[in-house]
């Protein structure tokens, strides 16, 4: 692997060996266990073009913790709001010698650019490209269902809310597949395009007939940011058909896991108590992110 772009055709054996990895990265810098020096001597740079607080975060520490130093961009307060490109941006850092480059952009295909006009010996990670892919939380969420539940082969886990605008979904689909889960998008007809079915997936309408199936429900967030008006009635009305709430604890699978990419919209995709719950691995999935980023940033950085 030269780039991690996306989950898209990433082989399964690519992708058990990032999740084997990032599992051995569990805990490292924390405590009585050391940091590492895999990246001793390179530079990390953080290109984020919109706002984050979880992957921005933890893809420095994973770099920090590895020993590399790290760089931190954001447009504002740059010479973005001068009118500099976004290649020219990224050629001006490339000039002050990085090795890495983990870049966030709202538009689809931005981390490909880089990579095609970046010098060859640096690293494009995909921090999450518009409602493109954002294959880092992917292999997070996978990681954290195939540490609760030990598998992934053979499960259910149902995609709910916001699949339009969702790079999340993109890369959960990918991943998942691969590793031969069932997955099921469930929505608003208005927030699930009809071409997702292209991806192999079950596409159903209805939270409440799928409940009883799912091994797994990942909530993803309603991005109220990306959206023109009117895709739905109200938030009321979503919360009622969409939102997991004790009521649909009661009459979903026995040992359900739930996942939520973050941040979430307490009260809209989920009840904050079925959110803090035991059923709950939100905070699970950010602990594994940190891990998911030390494992991609070892793979790709050795090999540079
Ligand atoms: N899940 C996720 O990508 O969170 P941030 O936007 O805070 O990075």
């Amino acid at each position: 692997m030269k780039h991690l772009l996306g989950l898209e055709g990433l082989p399964a054996a690519d992708l058990s060996r990032l999740l084997d990895a990032a599992e051995g990265f569990t805990g490292v810098g924390v405590g009585d266990v050391p940091k590492r020096d895999d990246l001793k001597g390179k530079v990390v740079v953080n290109l984020f073009y919109e706002p984050s607080t979880r992957t921005r975060v933890s893809f420095g520490l994973a770099a920090r913790r590895l020993g590399a130093d790290v760089l931190d961009f954001s447009p504002s307060g740059s010479s973005t709001s001068k009118g500099e490109t976004f290649i020219d941006t990224a050629k001006n850092i490339e000039a002050m010698g990085v090795d890495a480059v983990v870049v966030r952009h709202s538009s689809p295909g931005a981390p490909h650019v880089l990579a095609k006009h970046l010098l060859p010996h640096i690293r494009v990670i995909n921090a999450g490209d518009g409602a493109h892919e954002h294959p880092t939380q992917g292999l997070l969420d996978i990681l954290t269902i195939r540490k609760r539940l030990g598998r992934i082969a053979g499960l259910t886990v149902g995609l709910v809310g916001d699949i339009a605008h969702s790079r999340v979904a993109r890369s959960n689909i990918h991943g998942l597949k691969t590793l031969g889960a069932h997955v099921i998008v469930c929505g608003p007809t208005t927030l699930v395009p009809p071409e997702i079915k292209e991806l192999g997936v079950e596409v159903a309408h209805s939270l409440d007939a799928i409940l009883p199936r799912c091994d797994v429900l990942n909530l993803l967030r309603i991005q109220f940011e990306r959206q023109r008006s009117g895709l739905f009635p109200s938030i009321r009305e979503y919360r009622l058909l969409f939102g997991m709430d004790g009521d649909r604890m009661q009459r979903a699978k026995d040992g359900v896991l739930l996942l939520a990419p973050g941040p979430i919209n307490r009260g809209v995709e989920i009840t904050p108590d079925v959110a803090d719950g035991p059923s709950s691995a939100i905070l699970d999935q950010v602990t594994n992110g940190l891990a998911v980023r030390m494992a991609v940033l070892s793979e790709l950085c050795k090999a540079a």
